[in-house]
């Protein structure tokens, strides 16, 4: 492990302004998202997608790093050139998501643990050789009554640790996620109970694996109301909830918090990392990791012609970034929206 080199990877990811394009979906979720548009699923029609997003004009701009899946860090563009290799031209950050998805843990209906520890030193070893600079593990907790379990909880929060410290070794940024799902009625309260009971178990394990936090990221679910909840979240109540939650399970050596967008609205998205942002007074950087929250309207445009809209579908999705990164300063403003370019 080179230290210096975890920190200054993690402090590029997080750099003002910038944030993370999340495009590491497995083909089952890339599936869904071509379903819900129309397109075939195809490894080719993804690997066209993924084009798309890597080679997207003023990408740099806004975008310190990219989350690639396995498939699309093996992949090349359309002159041969690979889709990691092009990124670190441009001055983007190559990341691989390495965890093996999710399976039903034992003993607890309805609870999931995120698999992928066996093989993951080796796997690792070949990503590097890629160029991965940093990596993903995701973990999800359902709330509910009594849920999430603290069995769930420690679970996750163990291997993810455990996988922190196998990126480590080789020298690679460890990102790790525990989502709190937005799926329920939940309210902000008891998402606040169920996301603050995640973080701070993760960082005990995270001491326990002596993970270097400096050179480890945080990708944090909002705290906000379940989707179906009676009563949704404003934005000042989803900053206001988040950075409390931060505050008291974070420690102020971590190098920064990036967010998920878990199914919220683009601009929904967008809003309430600008409210965080326009609060601030947090030790770290809070900044984007948006899978759908930036792909959405990129994605619509492109699938209403695949070979004609793709310049429109990259200003689609850099204006998406655009917005972000100010979000990411505190910066944005709703009016920004009447001038987008979809
Ligand atoms: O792990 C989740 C993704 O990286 C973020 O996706 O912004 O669509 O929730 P999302």
């Amino acid at each position: 492990m080179n230290a210096d080199i975890l920190k200054k990877t993690a402090k590029e990811m997080v750099a003002a302004g910038k944030g993370l394009l999340a495009s590491d979906e497995s083909s089952t979720t890339c599936k869904k998202r071509f379903d819900s548009v129309g397109v075939e699923c195809t490894e080719e029609n993804r690997r066209q997608y993924r084009q798309l997003q890597v080679m997207a004009p003023d990408l740099e701009k806004y975008v310190s790093g990219i989350i690639l899946h396995d498939e699309t860090i093996r992949q090349k563009n359309d002159v041969g050139e690979n889709f990691a290799a092009v990124l670190a031209k441009r001055g983007v950050l190559p990341g691989i998501k390495v965890d093996a998805g999710l399976d039903d843990l034992a003993l607890h209906p309805g609870e999931q643990v995120t698999k992928g520890l066996d093989g993951l030193r080796e796997r690792l070893i070949e990503y590097k050789t890629f160029g991965a600079m940093f990596a993903k593990w995701r973990a999800t907790y359902v709330v509910g009554q009594n849920l999430p379990s603290k069995a769930a909880i420690h679970a996750n929060a163990h291997a993810m640790a455990r996988y922190a410290a196998y990126c480590q070794e080789q020298t690679i940024v460890p990102i790790v996620e525990p989502e709190v799902l937005i799926d329920g009625e939940h309210s902000i309260e008891q998402c606040y109970e169920a996301t603050v009971a995640a973080q701070k178990m993760l960082f005990e394990e995270l001491k326990g694996q002596d993970v270097f936090l400096e050179g480890t990221i945080l990708k944090a679910s909002m705290v906000i109301a379940g989707k179906k909840a009676a009563k949704q979240s404003t934005p000042q109540e989803v900053a206001e909830w988040t950075i409390k939650c931060l505050k008291e399970a974070v420690p102020a050596n971590l190098a920064g918090v990036v967010f998920l967008s878990g199914g919220q609205g683009d601009e929904q998205a967008t809003a309430n990392l600008d409210a965080m942002n326009k609060i601030g007074g947090t030790p770290w950087p809070l900044t984007f990791s948006y899978a759908r929250a930036i792909q959405n309207p990129a994605l619509k445009l492109w699938s209403e012609d695949t070979k004609g809209n793709v310049a429109k579908a990259q200003a689609a999705l850099i204006y998406r970034a655009q917005m972000n990164s100010l979000a990411a300063s505190g910066k944005y403003e709703s009016d920004l929206e009447t001038k987008r370019p979809y």
